[in-house]
C-alpha cells in the first residue's frame, strides 16, 4: 500500500475509518483502530471529514476574473451584467482568456473541486473564448477535467449568425450545448431555440444545458419546453436546466405540474444561490422575491438537484473563489437549508448529484473506487459548512494536488494570551 489515510470521518458516518491507497485506487476501507496496516506513507487526519470530489456543475470560465471591465455593473441587475459582459467579449484574447481561468481552476482544485462544466459564449464571430478554454481543458485534464457548453450569451436567433456560431461551436469540439430561450426575443423564439438546441445535440450526439427561466417572470415557462423536447426525443437523463429561477413565482399549481413532469423526464436541476441571491428580485419594490427554483420541492419528488457556483468576480457576481462549500454554505439561508436533514444534504449537492448530471463517476469513496479524495478541516459536515472551512488535503488519482496549513489564532485578554479555533470545546 502507497497511503494510509487515518481518523476519517467518512459522510452520512459516526465512527473514523482508514482509508488505503495503492496507486490510483482506494484498496480497502476499514473502521479504524489500532496502530493500523503498515504503508508507504501514513497520514493521520485526526477525525476529519472526507468526501469524494467536488463537481461544479454550472460556472462562466470565460468571464472570471473580469469584475469592473471595461466598467461597473452599477445596477447589480442580470441584464446589466450581460451588457457590460457584452462589451468585455470584443476585447477577448486567447491568452487573457486563458490566464483568467488557469488561475480560477487551481484555486478550484485547491477547494477539491475535481470536475467543472463551464458555459462558454459563442456570441462572438471568432469564438474567442471557446478557443481560450479549449486549451485549458487540454492542460487540466486529469486534475481538474473541464465540460464546455455553447452557451449563446446573447440568444440564438436574437444574436446576428447565432444559429450558425452555435454549429461551429459544436465542430470546434463543445462537449455539450446550451442556450437561454427566456432571452430570445419573442416567446415563439424561445420554444424555437430549445428545439434547436435538441436536434443540434441529437445531432452530435452531446448532452445539453440550458439556462432555463432565469428571471422573476412568471410567465417564463421554457423549463416544460425541454420536458418534452426530452420525453419525445428519449434523452432522459442527458438533460440539465439551470437557473430555472421563475419557478419561485409560478402557482402552485403549475409548479406541482412541472415538477412531476421534470421528474418524469429525468432533468437534472442546477441551482446558484450565489448569482440567484443577488440577481433575482430586481424588479420588486416590496416584499422583495427570493427568487429562488423550487429547489426542496424537485428533491422532494426524487429529481436531481445540484448546486453550481455560476458566477466568479465578473460583472454579474463580484466576489467568490469558486468554493462550491461557500455556495452551499448561502443555500444554508437564502434556501433555508438549516434543518438537521438538510445540511448533510448539502455536501450532496456539491458532490454525488452534480457528478450525476456530468455523467462523471457519481459513487463517492468506496472499495476499489478512484482514490479522488477531499478532506474538509473539519470534524462534522455541519462545522465545515458553519465555518467554510478550508480542504486540509486533495488527493486526485492517489496523490496530494493540493493541501492547505491550518491557520493559527490567538487571542489577548487581560494581558493573557490564547489560541482560538473557533470550535465548540
Ligand atoms: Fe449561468
Amino acid at each position: 500500500m502507497d497511503l494510509l489515510l487515518r481518523n476519517a470521518l467518512l459522510l452520512g458516518s459516526n465512527t473514523p475509518s482508514d482509508i488505503a491507497i495503492t496507486g490510483d485506487r482506494i484498496t480497502s476501507l476499514t473502521p479504524t483502530k489500532g496502530k493500523g496496516a503498515a504503508a508507504t506513507k501514513v497520514i493521520d487526519l485526526e477525525g476529519r471529514l472526507v468526501t469524494g470530489p467536488l463537481v461544479e456543475p454550472h460556472l462562466h470560465m470565460d468571464a472570471v476574473l473580469t469584475v469592473g471591465q471595461p466598467r461597473n455593473n452599477v445596477s447589480g441587475t442580470l441584464f446589466e451584467g450581460i451588457a457590460v459582459w457584452g462589451e468585455r467579449v470584443k476585447t477577448l484574447t486567447v491568452d487573457d482568456v486563458i490566464e483568467r481561468g488557469r488561475e480560477v481552476m487551481a484555486w478550484q482544485l485547491a477547494c477539491g473541486v475535481q470536475h467543472v462544466r463551464s458555459h462558454v459564449d459563442v456570441c462572438d464571430p471568432e469564438l474567442t473564448a471557446l478557443e481560450g478554454l479549449k486549451v485549458l481543458r487540454d492542460e487540466m485534464r486529469g486534475l481538474v477535467d473541464l465540460q464546455l457548453v455553447a452557451f449563446p450569451q446573447q440568444g440564438i436567433y436574437g444574436f446576428k449568425n447565432g444559429p450558425e456560431l452555435m454549429r461551429t461551436a459544436v465542430e470546434r469540439g463543445v462537449d455539450v450545448v446550451g442556450g437561454i430561450p427566456h432571452f430570445e426575443l419573442t416567446r415563439d423564439e424561445g420554444v424555437e431555440s430549445v428545439k434547436f438546441i435538441f436536434d443540434l445535440a441529437e445531432e452530435a450526439g452531446l448532452p445539453i444545458d440550458i439556462h432555463c427561466d432565469e428571471t422573476d417572470d412568471d410567465h417564463s415557462r421554457f423549463v416544460e419546453v425541454m420536458v418534452s423536447e426530452t420525453i419525445r426525443r428519449g434523452m432522459s437523463g442527458r438533460v440539465t436546466a439551470s437557473h430555472t429561477t421563475a419557478m419561485h413565482s409560478y402557482n402552485n399549481a403549475y409548479a406541482n405540474r412541472l415538477i412531476t413532469n421534470i421528474k418524469r423526464a429525468g432533468l437534472h436541476m442546477i441551482t446558484n444561490p450565489l448569482d440567484s441571491s443577488v440577481l433575482q428580485g430586481r424588479f420588486d419594490s416590496g416584499p422583495i422575491r427570493r427568487g429562488h427554483t423550487r429547489f426542496k420541492e424537485m428533491w422532494a419528488a426524487g429529481v436531481n438537484v445540484s448546486i453550481g457556483h455560476d458566477s466568479i468576480m465578473d460583472p454579474w457576481y463580484p466576489l467568490g473563489y469558486g468554493d462550491p462549500l461557500q455556495a452551499a454554505f448561502v443555500l444554508v439561508h437564502y434556501g433555508q437549508m438549516s434543518g438537521a436533514k438538510e445540511m448533510p444534504y448539502l455536501f450532496e449537492m456539491i458532490t454525488t448529484n452534480p457528478a450525476k448530471a456530468l455523467g462523471v463517476d457519481s459513487r463517492g469513496i468506496r472499495k476499489g473506487g478512484p482514490a479522488d479524495i477531499v478532506v474538509f478541516d473539519a470534524p462534522t459536515p455541519e462545522d465545515a459548512l458553519r465555518r467554510v472551512t478550508p480542504r486540509f488535503l486533495v488527493l486526485r488519482d492517489g496523490k496530494i494536488v493540493a493541501r492547505t496549513k491550518p491557520s493559527e489564532t490567538t487571542v489577548t485578554i487581560n494581558g493573557k494570551t490564547r489560541p482560538v479555533t473557533f470550535l465548540r470545546p
